[in-house]
């Protein structure tokens, strides 16, 4: 448990910052409330007595200085990370301590690992981006599905969600890649990202049962094709989604709606995982509800893990290259359902 020590969450007020709010008090972590809105900030504090506000802007190092005073960690859950992730993992660095992100937009994660992975390391912390649904778990069940091998040919990563009601972080970030790509699309081939402008593919992915077989848009490219090939030698990494989720993203018409007493809507997901060396396969896969809400669970096991020395290395590190990952997973079972090989179960 967290022996209540402090960890800042900036973003708290959020949709995924609630979330994590919520998980880290469970967890018997004292979270710091951090954001840049002192009214929305008060509501929550509010709304979780005996908790501090803390008012901080990324155009004010100081005021992030003054707000990490205490804390043993920060997650950082306010997207655009374009706009928030530097600053934040700036104020990490002179605070000393590790920083923790949920950034699910691919250049944001590219520069985090291109911008601080040196200073990360010479200040012997530990910076994770993308440590959420996108980037941090398919990296984790592609880290677990490699178990002994050290490279393969091919990662595929398939999204079988059944419905997505994106939040307002989502679309602005959707935007804000979208302006950085210059409207282009962007896949992982040859071992580099690529920019293109062709359609995107409409396939079928077999996903384990119950789902089954699903429509899905190839080269739907998410933050796993920053996260796996940062660390594993794989040239070709393809990520895909459900054709009716991706419909929704693009019609965004209504928020996520919560149906039960922790928030989490009814949208329900499989990350399935197939990674192939020659002619053999093999395959990880993690069912659950809500993919904002297994955000939290993920970002705060990683802060724990990070805070108890259950770490690989340190400096700009993605879930599969910093943690056990066959392990994590394993400690994140009242939250997923897995399927994972035989020799990882453990
Ligand atoms: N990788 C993943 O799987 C994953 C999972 C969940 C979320 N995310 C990402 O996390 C971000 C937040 O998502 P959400 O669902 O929580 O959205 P949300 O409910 O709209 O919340 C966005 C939060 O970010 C804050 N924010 C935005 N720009 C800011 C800035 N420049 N400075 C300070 N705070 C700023 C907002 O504060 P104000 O209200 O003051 O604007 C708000 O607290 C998005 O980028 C989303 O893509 C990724």
């Amino acid at each position: 448990m967290g022996s209540g020590r402090n960890v800042a969450v900036f973003g708290a007020y959020g949709h995924t910052g609630r979330f994590v709010v919520a998980e880290l008090r469970e967890r018997g972590y004292v979270p710091l409330l951090l954001g840049r809105d002192q009214d929305k900030l008060q509501a929550l504090a509010q709304a979780n007595p005996g908790l501090e506000a803390r008012q901080a802007s990324v155009d004010d190092p100081a005021s992030l200085d003054r707000a990490l005073v205490g804390a043993a960690a920060v997650i950082n859950c306010a997207g655009p990370f374009a706009s928030t992730g530097a600053p934040l993992v700036e104020a990490a660095l002179r605070a000393g301590i590790p920083y923790v992100d949920v950034a699910a937009e691919i250049e944001a994660n590219v520069d985090t690992f291109a911008h601080f992975a040196e200073r990360a390391r010479a200040a012997g912390t530990v910076v994770v981006p993308a440590m959420a649904f996108y980037g941090g778990l398919g990296d984790l069940l592609v880290t677990t599905a490699m178990g002994d091998w050290t490279a393969a040919d091919e990662a595929h990563i398939a999204y079988g969600l059944n419905s997505w009601h994106p939040t307002t972080g989502t679309l602005a970030s959707g935007v804000v890649s979208g302006q950085r790509r210059g409207g282009r699309r962007v896949r992982y081939t040859g071992g580099q990202l690529e920019y293109h402008d062709n359609a995107l593919p409409t396939l079928e992915w077999h996903f384990p049962a119950p789902l089954g077989a699903q429509k899905v848009i190839g080269e739907f490219s998410m933050a796993d094709i920053v996260t796996v090939p940062s660390h594993l030698a794989i040239p070709e990494i393809c990520t895909y989604m459900t054709a009716k989720a991706a419909g929704d993203l693009s019609a965004a018409d209504s928020a996520p709606i919560a149906v039960d007493e922790r928030g989490r809507s009814a949208q329900t997901f499989v990350v399935d995982v197939l990674v192939r060396s020659g002619g053999t396969e093999r395959r990880a896969s993690a069912a659950g509800q809500d993919i904002y809400a297994i955000s939290a669970p993920l970002a705060v096991e990683a802060v724990d893990r990070i805070l108890t020395g259950r770490t690989k290395t340190t400096g700009v590190a993605s879930a599969g290259a910093v943690f056990d990952a066959p392990d994590f997973l394993r400690a994140l079972s009242p939250h997923l359902s897995l399927h994972v090989p035989l020799d990882t179960r453990g």
